[in-house]
């Protein structure tokens, strides 16, 4: 049976590489900030949700469509751009932006997924991006890192609240992948965090999908509630 996956960050490296390994016939409802290169959006099976998960008013943007009670599976990918800003210069107007691209966005998502189970009851699955700085934080990241944690509460809360027959949630915390996320780190950083690291190298956008899919997979059908650290052993 066809399965349908809503995928936020459609455009982030990670997004299309999940995309880009999904089975011919799977429909994916890929979410935008801009619509889809051409060379994503060939797929037929692609519905672009265009919308700025910013935006408080967000949804409106799904109206018509997409239908909720057809969602299987839901991955979010999407995260503000970190800010590298020191606690006492941000400001709330901020803060509140980053939340709600980070958390309050998927909040929305998934009451309006689950509100459909009475209508289809199905088992959805959910994984969600954090990142290995819930391990260790690093300065200049409060509206990140919390946001991020405020995600890893969401993956115990919900797992608790629902049976795993019918919602199974886990989330992935890669370290540092070399995508356009991190951009603005300088290249000496970068290579400083490779050298120091136990493997000599970042983790690879492949290997973090690697377990995405896992975690979509019934070969995970007993794992719920989890969040798996993708850092190579740099505990
Ligand atoms: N790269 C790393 O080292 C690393 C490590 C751990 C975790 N992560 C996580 O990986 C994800 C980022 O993926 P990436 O590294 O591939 O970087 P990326 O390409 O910069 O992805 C960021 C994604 O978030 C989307 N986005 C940002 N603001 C949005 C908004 N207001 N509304 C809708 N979409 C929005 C972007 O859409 P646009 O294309 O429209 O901008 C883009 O698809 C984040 O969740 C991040 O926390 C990254």
């Amino acid at each position: 049976m066809s399965r349908t996956i809503l995928i936020t960050g459609a455009t982030s490296s990670f997004g299309r590489e999940l995309i880009s390994r999904l089975p011919s016939g799977t429909r994916i409802v890929a979410v935008s900030r801009q619509p889809l290169p051409p060379e994503m959006s060939n797929d037929s099976e692609i519905i672009n949700v265009i919308s700025d998960l910013a935006r408080t008013d967000f949804l409106n943007d799904f109206d018509n469509k997409i239908d909720f009670s057809q969602v299987d599976e839901f991955v979010h990918f999407a995260a503000a751009p970190m800010r590298m800003q020191n606690f006492s210069s941000n400001t709330s107007e901020q803060l509140l932006l980053d939340y709600q691209t980070n958390f309050l966005s998927v909040v929305a998502l998934l009451t309006k997924v689950v509100a459909t189970r009475k209508q289809n009851p199905r088992q959805v699955r959910v994984v969600l991006m954090l990142t290995d700085m819930l391990r260790s934080a690093k300065k200049g990241e409060t509206s990140y890192i919390t946001s991020k944690f405020a995600l890893l509460g969401l993956v115990n809360s919900l797992s608790m609240e629902f049976s795993g027959n019918d919602l199974r949630i886990n989330a992935v915390s890669p370290s540092l992948v070399e995508t356009k996320y991190v951009e603005h780190f300088p290249e000496f950083l970068r290579k400083d965090i490779s050298n120091k690291h136990p493997m000599k190298r970042h983790c690879t956008v492949a290997e973090v999908i690697d377990s995405v899919e896992f975690l979509l997979s019934p070969q995970s059908s007993f794992i719920n509630g989890q969040n798996i650290f993708i850092n190579g052993g740099e505990n």
